[in-house]
């Protein structure tokens, strides 16, 4: 009964790759039953980039089958859309009335967007706060994440602190939980793995497609040892099982990549598997969002109903 709440989410903006899933999506699978969990897509978020409905309905459906393949358990864990749950555009224009933009303006997301002299909308300076109003709502404790997002958890805090101080205890503060060993998962080229470098290794890939992207892993002929093979090659197998292939095999780039391809598809053979058991049920699938999104809704609209009492709007 006294159990923890989780919240994380990973926008439907193209295929999972393994950045998400190591970062974010297996440390929520692991955790998911020793804690009340929420795990939902941001598709409000995603209109930053998809701006496209039948893409949008698409990513969507997918992103929660790519969920269900890598473990998410629907009978414990809720999962929802964020559309769904309209409490979430409210508690964010809220948040919005006691936010300055200087503070705002301290966003990573939003200074890369202004240092490449980018047209930044109003919803990509406004991110934060929908992504506060998100984890705010349901008395979060932890949300796993990956590096990248530790700065939105912060601002998050700082809302809920700011909306207490104002108005009163209200908000829970969250507390970012990022595992140290796969805070940034590396892409083919060595940089972090990210959907904007082009150096993905995709999740749910197919055999072929993990070989293709293996084999574009960018490798310098200098040591014996390639480098980015070696890291993403971490993620699958213990430094003590990994220390005799590398040594065997120096300088034999081809072989090792191999290995690691052999390696990513004998993991993700099994999610797979799973993932094509509820893709061949779209109907289903829809039925889990659509009660998960019944279920949020409930808790929100209770958080939502003491915000409206201590804003003095309702009479
Ligand atoms: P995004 O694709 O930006 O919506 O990211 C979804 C989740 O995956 C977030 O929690 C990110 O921090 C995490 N993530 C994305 N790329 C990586 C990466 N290369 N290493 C670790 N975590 C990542
Ligand atoms: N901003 C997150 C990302 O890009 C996605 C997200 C939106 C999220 N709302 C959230 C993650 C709430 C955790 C909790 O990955």
């Amino acid at each position: 009964m006294d159990k923890k709440t989780l919240l994380s989410g990973v926008k439907p903006t193209g295929q999972p790759h393994l950045g998400n899933y190591f970062g974010m999506m297996k440390p929520c699978i692991e955790m998911q039953h020793d804690y009340f969990s929420y795990l939902f897509i941001p598709d409000l978020h995603a209109l930053m980039s998809v701006q496209n409905g039948p893409e949008m309905r698409d990513l969507i459906l997918n992103l929660a089958i790519d969920y269900l393949g890598a473990g998410l358990d629907p009978e414990h864990t809720i999962l929802f859309k964020q559309s769904d749950v309209p409490q979430h555009p409210e508690l964010t224009w809220i948040f919005d009335t006691i936010t300055t933009m200087p503070y705002l303006m301290r966003a990573h997301a939003f200074k890369d967007a202004e240092a490449k002299n980018k047209e930044i909308t109003v919803g990509v300076f406004n991110y934060p706060m929908l992504m506060a109003a998100d984890i705010l709502l349901y008395d979060t404790d932890v949300v796993p994440v990956g590096q990248d997002q530790k700065q939105h958890v912060e601002f998050a805090r700082d809302t809920a602190l700011k909306f207490n101080n104002i108005y009163s205890e209200t908000f829970k503060l969250p507390e970012a939980i990022i595992q140290e060993a796969v805070a940034v998962v590396p892409g083919t080229d060595g940089q972090k793995m990210s959907k904007s470098y082009k150096n993905t290794i995709p999740l749910f890939g197919s055999r072929e497609e993990i070989q293709k992207a293996v084999m574009g892993i960018v490798t310098d002929s200098s040591g014996g040892r390639p480098k980015n093979v070696h890291a993403i090659h971490r993620l699958f197998k213990s430094e003590a099982e990994l220390e005799p292939i590398y040594t065997q095999n120096e300088g034999n780039y081809k072989v090792l990549k191999e290995a690691l391809a052999e390696d990513i598809d004998a993991f993700i053979a099994p999610l797979r598997e799973r993932r094509e058991s509820f893709a061949a049920q779209p109907e289903k699938v829809k039925e889990i969002i659509r009660e998960g999104g019944d279920r949020a809704r409930e808790v929100a609209e209770a958080k939502m109903k003491d915000v409206r009492q201590k804003i003095g709007v309702t009479l």
